[in-house]
């Protein structure tokens, strides 16, 4: 009789496998856009705009084109002439290709030099003469509003000012009526400023347009090939069939490359024209100054308390900086994405949300950076807002998030904006967060250290996520649905591949989906490979974002597993010469049920798919699965900071950060640690250091890693990770919840309540991120609230 296969010994679930992708990441073979080289390949640079809003009065590209080794040069004149100029946005805006009437953000794409290599085609960008009338600027969604602002997108017809969007959700009257009997309101008002992902690698494509057989082969740097495809065929009008993207080895995206960019869209051209492969690599400032910038959000709101601390009511307001296009890649009908996801994990009764969207002379903005669209926004500004009201009310911090939880036994639990989540332990993951950090304790030494002038604070923050987008009836990108797909091939000797849908980048996509197969069907892991990222062998999928991955692509892999072992089992009844009811499974093998002892292995079915199949069975053991997920999965977290100020300067130090990770079943524990230290690096890094703002002329101040600071292993504190607290996902196939984004999301709130706390008796209620010295100082000696809203002051002012 042969024995169980023990699970975590296959690297199935549950085992902290090593990464299988490292292997090669580390050596430094990773094969990134920027290492494939063509034959015949040409290169591409940008010509962008040096001013936030003008009017273009001419372009002369006259001397460009006399450059030797220059093949083309791009402008919207150009572009327009075959209806490229603009292109459609996912939110349903559209967005200039190449410039033709206006500039409308600093770093916007004008014009593209095509030539032999990419020095030629950046010195003929700059004898490009392009002559600018400048435009009042405008940087914030009050001067958007502000009477006399200019219109920035006078180029749509019906548009008279810069307001994009105004959408509400919730109980307005009923809010109202919670209001009315409140015993204390408390209100709070803040700006979540532009960042940006920045990931290593910048954005980048090789377009490769074969004449000879119509085929487009599109190599680029995308979370979402598929969905590309689809907009390439949708667009540009070319056949669905003859577009190929591929998506090797990406250095980072944390949404940074969601969108579809002008650069993309001028190399696939460039190539069509030219019929040679054109590669485009963005630089670093290109990067920083023109894609995917994040959140840039004004939120304000109040809540309605109970004096024994019963919150009774929220109400919210949100002012979205999108940007010059509304280009936000984001999949939800919601115009302001998950941002009424705030507040889910709180028994709040009522609740109304108001929110407008503006247009600015910024890049396009509202990328979801490591986050399920404004799903950061939303728990900053829940997390804050619970400090603010527990001090409101003098009560404890801990206690009064505790007692306005959601109970474990109230679940699924329909929020007050009508979101449903699914399951969750939240007062055990507080508890053990506050004994993890010494709660007690730290608050006896931060009243002692008081005494003597030195400024100690501890910040909470919990915060549960929408992950997994989405359920087809509320989730679409361009009317797609947000399915996902797997397709699992086993090979006669039991090897296989996996091939999903989804787009990993860096997350460990190669070494999970193996784990999930190895769990179900019980092939070692390392007998299975997996696949992503070319549209035409991977099966359609809607790409990986908003930690979509694990609850979308990784239930579907789950589902084909399930599908191939209900095929190894008749192939097993077969072998063993017994009728299918009387098969049993166990971990890599089917055997009678009354006589255990005789059996057949998940391998020898597989030979047998090809060798020794029934009469009348087709060979072969492969299959497709799509997964529409019927919900979101709900993970849970709580992120507890202490730190010590300097009151001289201003300056904060981590002195101790625990986090309590509740994603329901972790597939590979390793890997989700990995990722909570990402998103808690990150967060730090909001808190702390990325200064990524604008002047008054709409000049990007912190375009460079001089002031936007990536935080290094130097000053980043330690963490301490905690995952005993496991709820499975009621609905998904094994009974995992997203987890790349969460830390990220639910962690600023921790590092500004701390340092806040330390400032608790000043009447300081807030400071803007990111918390510099000088804005702590500032707060620290004037007793007073510090914005961070641009316009900056910069040294010519
Ligand atoms: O969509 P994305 O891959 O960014 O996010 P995710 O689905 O949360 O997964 C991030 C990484 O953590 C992947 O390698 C997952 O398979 C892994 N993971 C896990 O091992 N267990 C979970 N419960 C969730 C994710």
């Amino acid at each position: 009789m042969s024995q169980a296969l023990d699970e975590i010994k296959i690297g199935g679930l549950g085992a902290s496998r090593k990464r299988v992708e490292d292997s090669r990441f580390i050596r430094g073979t990773g094969n990134y856009t920027d290492d494939i080289t063509l034959p015949g390949m040409l290169h591409m640079e940008i010509l962008r705009s040096p001013l936030a809003h003008a009017r273009i009065k001419s372009i002369d590209a006259s001397r460009a084109w006399q450059i030797p080794g220059v093949h083309l040069v791009l402008t919207g004149e150009m572009m327009a002439t075959r209806n490229l100029a603009w292109m459609p946005t996912l939110s349903y805006d559209t967005q200039a290709v190449l410039a033709t009437d206006k500039v409308r953000f600093q770093g916007q794409e004008v014009a593209c030099v095509i030539a032999d290599d990419p020095y030629i085609a950046k010195d003929a960008c700059e004898l490009i003469d392009v002559d600018y009338e400048p435009l009042p600027a405008i940087v914030s969604p009050q001067q958007a509003v502000a009477e006399g602002a200019p219109v920035i997108r006078d180029d749509k017809e019906n548009q008279h000012d810069n307001v994009i969007y105004d959408w509400e959700v919730g109980d307005s009257a009923g809010t109202d009526r919670a209001f009315a009997q409140a015993d204390k309101v408390s209100r709070l008002r803040l700006h979540y400023p532009r960042s940006h992902p920045s990931p290593i690698e910048c954005c980048g494509s090789i377009a490769d347009y074969n004449r000879s057989t119509s085929k487009l082969t599109v190599y680029m740097t995308t979370q979402a090939p598929h969905i590309i495809r689809a907009a390439v065929a949708l667009v540009a009008e070319l056949p669905e069939h003859m577009i190929r993207i591929i998506s090797p080895d990406i250095g980072g995206g944390f949404g940074n490359k969601v969108p579809v960019y002008p650069g993309y869209v001028c190399s696939i051209l460039a190539s069509i024209l030219l019929e040679r492969p054109v590669k485009w690599i963005e630089d670093k400032s290109g990067n920083l100054i023109s894609t995917g910038f994040a959140r840039d959000v004004y939120l304000d709101g109040e809540m309605a308390l109970r004096s024994d601390g019963k919150i009774l009511a929220v109400r919210m307001h949100t002012d979205a900086d999108h940007g010059a296009f509304f280009s936000d890649a984001q999949p939800s009908k919601f115009k302001i994405g998950l941002m009424h996801s705030a507040f889910a994990a709180y028994d709040i009764p009522v609740a109304h949300l108001t929110a407008r969207g503006t247009y600015s002379n910024k890049a396009p903005g509202g990328v979801a950076y490591r986050c399920s669209f404004r799903v950061t926004e939303a728990m900053f500004f829940q997390e804050r807002m619970m400090q603010a009201a527990a001090g409101d009310l003098g009560m404890d911090q801990a206690e009064f998030r505790r007692m306005n939880f959601v109970a474990d036994d109230q679940f699924p639990h329909r929020t007050p904006f009508g979101f449903l989540t699914d399951s969750g332990q939240y007062a055990k993951c507080l508890d053990v967060g506050l004994k993890a950090v010494g709660y007690e304790d730290f608050r006896r030494q931060q009243a002692e250290a008081r005494g003597r002038g030195r400024l100690l604070g501890l910040g909470i923050s919990t915060m549960t996520e929408p992950l997994g987008a989405g359920n087809s009836r509320e989730y679409d990108i361009l009317g797609i649905k947000m399915f996902d797909s797997a397709e699992l091939k086993v090979h006669m000797t039991g090897k296989a591949i996996v091939r999903t849908g989804a787009r990993g980048q860096g997350q460990g996509h190669e070494t999970t989906w193996a784990q999930i197969v190895s769990h179900e069907l019980g092939i070692p892991a390392e007998d299975v490979v997996v696949e992503e990222g070319d549209t035409d062998t991977a099966p359609f999928g809607m790409g990986t974002y908003a930690s979509r991955s694990t609850p979308v692509a990784g239930a579907a892999v789950s589902m084909v597993s399930r599908k191939i072992r209900a095929k190894a089992r008749k192939l097993a009844a077969h072998l063993l010469e017994v009728s299918e009811e009387d098969v049993e499974w166990e971990l890599g093998r089917f055997y009678i049920r009354s006589a255990p002892d005789r059996g057949v292995t998940i391998q020898e079915c597989a030979m047998a798919a090809y060798s020794n199949m029934p009469d009348g069975m087709e060979p072969g053991l492969e299959n497709t699965a799509y997964y529409d997920p019927p919900n979101l999965t709900w993970p849970f977290a709580v992120y507890i900071v202490t730190v010590e100020v300097d009151p001289e300067t201003g300056v904060w130090d981590v002195l101790n950060m625990v986090a309590v990770d509740d994603c329901g079943i972790r597939i590979n524990p390793m890997i989700v640690e990995g990722q909570i230290m990402g998103g808690l690096t990150e967060a730090y890094a909001m808190a702390n250091m990325q200064f990524i703002t604008f002047d008054a002329e709409g000049n990007c101040v912190g375009s460079n890693y001089m002031d936007y600071l990536l935080p290094t292993a130097w000053e980043t504190p330690g963490f301490e990770l905690h995952s005993e607290v496991v709820t499975p996902c009621p609905h998904h196939p094994i009974g995992a919840k997203g987890i790349g984004e969460c830390a990220a999301v639910g962690g600023p709130a921790a590092f500004v309540n701390a340092v806040l706390d330390a400032l608790h008796g000043t009447g300081v209620r807030n400071i803007d991120m990111p918390l510099l010295p000088d804005r702590v100082w500032e707060a620290i000696t004037y007793h007073r609230d510090v914005s961070g809203a641009p316009p900056v002051l910069t040294g010519d002012d």
